[in-house]
């Protein structure tokens, strides 16, 4: 698309709303990024709070005791951290938390396909893959004809040693039960030797109490050296993107969503006069700009009948958890802005912060209007996708009582074809992707 500014949209006003942030070179931390996520995605219900940090904490200390080397025991604290992100509902996270239970489904796979493109974490996908293969007296050591690394079988005894402990009871007193039950599966589920390693971990104190205490980010923290791993700009592009897909894809109805927010807010930014490197922060924060959603079940996001006014909050509290998780990470509050004031109203109206004119950037203003533009193009579960006469009359209707900025909603109806055209086609791409990661076998799956 050609970049063409009118004087009359890119007036005093838009870049004095843009230059009153300042810009400064990106220096994001991939350790955070992913502790992150970590935290965002076991959020969703007190029974999973942290299940993946105390998996990265056990498999840790297993690694550690070992022998294992920095640089694995790094490895492992990461892959801990996301080792479920392939798994989309929350009736799915609580059955994988079960320890009997035996059917796990395919989280593992599709976690796999989810990182394996992803060259800083690609080392994590097959431990990951293969996350619940049983030891089965050695022949867990490969699977189809590929060898399983070790780390898998340190994640598998992790995840369910984490599965055994009854966060709503004092620890130390479970410690018995839980040696017993994972002494049973010496060597049907679990590698003999590691079993004996977790079974000298267990007799002390530490271990448990650390795993139920708040200092738990702070330990993994330190451990972890991979903290002082950045990220350039295409790596952070490439990481925001598969975070897009872990908040996405856990509803065909939102498969697509974030892809197309960032396109049309890139696409209007750029029109909006911002420059090259501008423009790919706001796709970045159109990446992230529904991060918070992590806390709301799919079950809620895929409802079909009136939502009750309690899941009604919980939807309207996402665009906090945006903030308050991208809060956690140095250097990026200007794309935090841009992306989790999506819902702020220029009349104050917005939520959660109830910010006015004055205090949304431009930025956010084009993520708002980038937001409504995509979510009423799109089906939902209780209604159809718009045609553009009435996608227009939404957006219209939204800037009286200055809901929507209009001066942005007028860029977009100019170059409405346009922008449209770019927001289906990264659309397109995102479910094509959906479609390989979720059915790798060729079934046809979402929309
Ligand atoms: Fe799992
Ligand atoms: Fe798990
Ligand atoms: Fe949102």
């Amino acid at each position: 698309m050609k970049r063409d500014i009118d004087e009359d949209i890119c007036d005093r006003r838009f870049y004095s709303a843009r230059n009153a942030i300042m810009i400064k070179e990106l220096q994001i931390c991939l350790f955070d990024l992913i502790m992150c996520l970590s935290g965002a995605m076991d959020l969703v219900s007190e029974a999973v709070v942290n299940h993946q940090k105390r998996v990265s904490y056990i498999a840790l200390r297993i690694a550690s005791e070992l022998g294992l080397s920095i640089e694995e025991q790094n490895s492992l604290i990461l892959a801990g951290a996301i080792h479920d992100c392939g798994i989309f509902s929350l009736q799915e996270k609580l059955d994988v938390l079960r320890f009997e239970n035996k059917i796990l489904g395919n989280h593992a796979e599709i976690g796999f396909q989810l990182l394996k493109n992803f060259i800083p974490l690609k080392k994590l996908s097959l431990p990951i893959r293969y996350h619940h293969l049983p030891w089965q007296e050695g022949r867990g050591c490969e699977f189809g004809g590929e060898s399983v690394p070790l780390e898998s079988h340190i994640l598998h005894l992790a995840d369910r040693v984490d599965s055994l402990v009854d966060k709503s009871r004092e620890v130390l007193g479970q410690i018995q039960g839980i040696r017993q039950k994972i002494h049973q599966q010496r060597g049907s589920l679990f590698v003999p030797r590691l079993v004996e390693v977790f079974e000298d971990l267990a007799c002390k104190e530490y271990f448990w109490l650390d795993l139920s205490s708040p200092y738990l980010d702070s330990i993994l923290l330190r451990r972890g050296p991979m903290h002082t791993i950045e990220l350039d700009w295409s790596g952070l592009m490439d990481l925001t993107n598969l975070f897009c897909q872990i908040i996405d894809f856990r509803s065909p109805f939102t498969v697509t969503h974030s892809s197309g927010v960032a396109a049309s807010a890139e696409a209007l930014s750029k029109l909006a006069g911002f420059s090259e490197r501008e423009s790919r922060m706001m796709r970045i924060a159109g990446f992230l700009h529904d991060l918070g959603k992590l806390v709301v079940s799919s079950e809620i996001l895929e409802k079909r009948t009136k939502l009750s006014i309690d899941e009604c909050n919980i939807i309207r509290s996402h665009s906090f958890y945006t903030y308050r998780i991208l809060d956690n990470i140095a250097d990026l509050d200007i794309i935090n802005a841009w992306g989790s004031f999506h819902h702020e109203r220029l009349d104050g109206q917005g939520y959660p912060f109830h910010y006015q004119e004055q205090d949304l950037p431009l930025g956010s203003r084009i993520m708002a209007v980038a937001d409504v533009f995509t979510a009423v193009n799109e089906d939902r579960p209780y209604r159809s996708g718009m045609m553009k006469e009435e996608v227009l009359s939404v957006l219209w209707e939204m800037t009286k009582n200055f809901g929507l900025d209009s001066a942005v909603v007028s860029l977009l109806e100019r170059y409405y074809d346009d922008i449209n055209h770019i927001r289906i086609k990264a659309q397109e791409a995102t479910h094509q992707e959906y479609r390989q990661i979720v059915y790798p076998s060729g079934r046809i799956g979402g929309r």
